[in-house]
């Protein structure tokens, strides 16, 4: 197995005596595209100040590509890239500046900051800007500098807490595409969002912190099994067939629009069966008359597997009487 960029082993933290964090691990591999979910106060940003090195106070480990981010600080510091919810940048600095100096104490020889400062500012848009003060900004673009500045340095993992939070659709898809690219060449990316959909596309596996607890992470895929959604099969029909009661006989429940059909299998069904019932549909809907224009499993939306999650686990406290 090849060791992991980040890893996390029961890290527990503490506010004024109020547990924040209980025994967080879990660890991502080189590459990886790491959703961290949760709704607010979750403990998000806390987890993520442990791991660029804000927050020194904690329970556990956490190592970054094998170093120990609390015994060896500056060495761990080198190899990440942390973009914080809210950036503070010196407000009259123009963000060319602003980004050179960021750059310079992330150890980003002068001659690769000339280089890359202009690039990754055309890459989001920002190359007019660059003479701007950093207070004459719109919130857009302070946080695309966040995101320049992490990138900067070209670390080996890139941690954003919230990185699309208060872009407009283009630039949300502009970043996407850039963390992919990253993934590609070989960072690793942690990014914490509520906006599940978004993490969705982007992200190869997600682990779900609620109340500072990661109850569960996996691929969307490992979560919809986990969590025994029911499988939904989606049809497109040019023409519907005349008998529909070999649906019936399987047991599955269907909401039909005009030309749409979505079939909800019985809960539990493993991909064998869903297999054999998705053939007998097509051969049950063309024997009935029907004409098919496509068909095919239904990925649930991440929403509906947080919101299950998130009703289970408080039923589960309830039942508890907590
Ligand atoms: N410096 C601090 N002092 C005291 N409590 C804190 C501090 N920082 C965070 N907390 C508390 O820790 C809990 C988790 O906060 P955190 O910012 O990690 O949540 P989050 O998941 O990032 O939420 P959001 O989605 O709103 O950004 C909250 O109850 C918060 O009040
Ligand atoms: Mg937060």
């Amino acid at each position: 197995m090849t060791t992991p960029v980040l890893e996390l082993r029961g890290v527990s933290k503490t506010f004024y005596g109020q547990r924040v964090l209980s025994d967080v691990s879990f660890s991502i591999a080189p590459g990886e595209v790491f959703g961290y979910i949760g709704p607010n106060g979750a403990g998000k940003s806390t987890t993520l100040k442990i791991l660029a090195g804000l927050i020194t106070q904690y329970d556990g480990s956490v190592t970054i590509a094998g170093t120990d981010v609390k015994r060896e600080p500056a060495r761990a510091h080198a190899l990440i890239g942390f973009m914080p919810q809210s950036c503070g940048f010196h407000a009259w600095r123009t963000v060319e500046s602003a980004l050179d100096l960021l750059g310079d104490l992330s150890g980003v020889p002068a001659d690769l900051r000339k280089r890359r400062i202009p690039e990754l500012l055309e890459r989001f848009h920002l190359l007019d800007a660059r003479t701007k003060k950093v207070k004459d900004l719109s919130g857009g673009m302070t946080q695309k500098l966040g995101l320049i500045q992490a990138l900067l340095h070209e670390p080996r993992l890139l941690v954003l807490d919230e990185p699309l939070e208060g872009l407009d659709p283009p630039s949300r898809q502009l970043l996407k595409d850039v963390i992919r690219e990253r993934s590609n060449a070989g960072t690793t990316v942690l990014f914490s969002s509520h906006i599940l959909s978004d993490v969705e596309h982007v992200a190869d596996r997600v682990g779900i912190l609620n109340h500072g607890v990661v109850a569960t992470s996996g691929s969307i895929r490992d979560l919809t099994r986990m969590f025994d959604l029911p499988t939904e099969l989606e049809l497109e029909l040019s023409t519907a067939p005349a008998d529909t009661a070999y649906l019936a006989q399987a047991g599955a429940a269907i909401e039909k629009r005009p030309g749409h059909w979505r079939i909800t299998l019985p809960k539990g069904v493993d991909v064998a069966a869903v297999d054999a019932t998705i053939h007998r549909l097509v051969e049950a809907t063309l024997a009935g008359g029907g004409r098919l224009r496509r068909i095919g499993v239904a990925e649930p939306a991440l929403d509906d597997l947080f919101a299950h999650y998130i009703l289970d686990t408080n039923r589960a406290g309830a039942g508890r009487g907590n």
